[in-house]
């Protein structure tokens, strides 16, 4: 049986839309048939060229400042879908790391993903929120540390906010990429695609759309009992022993 899933009707509002996942996703729901609204920070045109190509809208904040934060939501209203993608990453490591680099991560990656939340299942009658975590929240690589604790974090405040926002009929899940293909990246970073390659038991990157259909799965009324999960979509890479 084939199972075309069917998200019309849904509002669903994605952080980070102008990033390369995010753009990922945001085709995947208006490819479902959701209304989506194209969040963006600093990326205003690539935003605005997506929400063109599929019947977007977009809203841009800082997510994380607590007004403009506020501020998007009351602009958007009601939503039934909140995914968490908006996150940075830095490499340094930790005896290099100072306390406002870890704190800009936390308040990027961690923070605002409570707040934000927090805020928009006020917004919900019932819903469902993702958010996109990492398989560095359960293996960190070296010179990851701050982002593969925001990104364990994460993974923890899903399971959370699945138990006390289940009562709403609010489920929440994340989903945990591995690696991700993006303009240049076979060029710019030629070994680590070599190594991802080798190792991947499906021989290849992932692509935003990967990522987006998962999403649209947990989304979608196929996936109404799953809540607290974390489903990871890295080609297999984390069937292999790590020693
Ligand atoms: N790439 C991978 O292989 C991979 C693997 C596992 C997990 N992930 C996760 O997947 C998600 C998307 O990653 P990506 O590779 O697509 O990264 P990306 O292209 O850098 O996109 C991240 C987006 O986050 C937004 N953002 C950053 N700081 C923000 C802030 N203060 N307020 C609002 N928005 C902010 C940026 O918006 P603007 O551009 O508008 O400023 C940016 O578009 C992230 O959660 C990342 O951790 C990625």
């Amino acid at each position: 049986m084939t199972t075309v899933i069917n998200l019309d009707g849904q509002r669903v509002l994605i952080t980070g839309a102008g990033g390369n996942i995010g753009a990922g996703i945001a085709r995947c729901f208006a490819a479902a048939g959701a209304e989506v609204i194209a969040h963006y920070h600093r990326s205003a045109s690539t935003t605005q060229a997506l929400a063109e190509e599929i019947g977007a809208t977009t809203a841009q904040a800082d997510l994380t400042n607590p007004a403009q934060r506020q501020a998007m939501l009351d602009r958007v209203g009601r939503i039934d879908v909140l995914v968490n993608n908006a996150a940075v990453q830095t490499v340094r490591p930790l005896k290099e790391t100072t306390t406002e680099e870890w704190n800009a991560i936390v308040d990027t990656n961690l923070n605002a993903v409570f707040a934000l939340t927090q805020a928009a299942v006020t917004t919900m009658k019932r819903g469902a929120v993702i958010t996109i975590a990492s398989i560095e929240g359960t293996h960190p690589a070296e010179g990851h540390a701050a982002y593969a604790t925001t990104k364990a974090a994460v993974i923890m405040h899903t399971k959370a906010a699945a138990l006390e926002y289940g009562r709403l009929g609010i489920r929440c899940n994340a989903v945990s990429p591995g690696l991700i293909g993006r303009e240049g990246i076979e060029e710019q970073w030629p070994e680590g695609v070599a190594r991802w390659h080798a190792a991947a038991p499906l021989h290849r990157l992932g692509t935003p759309e990967d990522v987006g259909n998962a999403c649209v799965f947990l989304a979608s009324p196929l996936a109404e009992w799953i809540t607290g999960q974390n489903l990871v979509v890295d080609g297999g890479v984390s069937t292999h022993p790590t020693w």
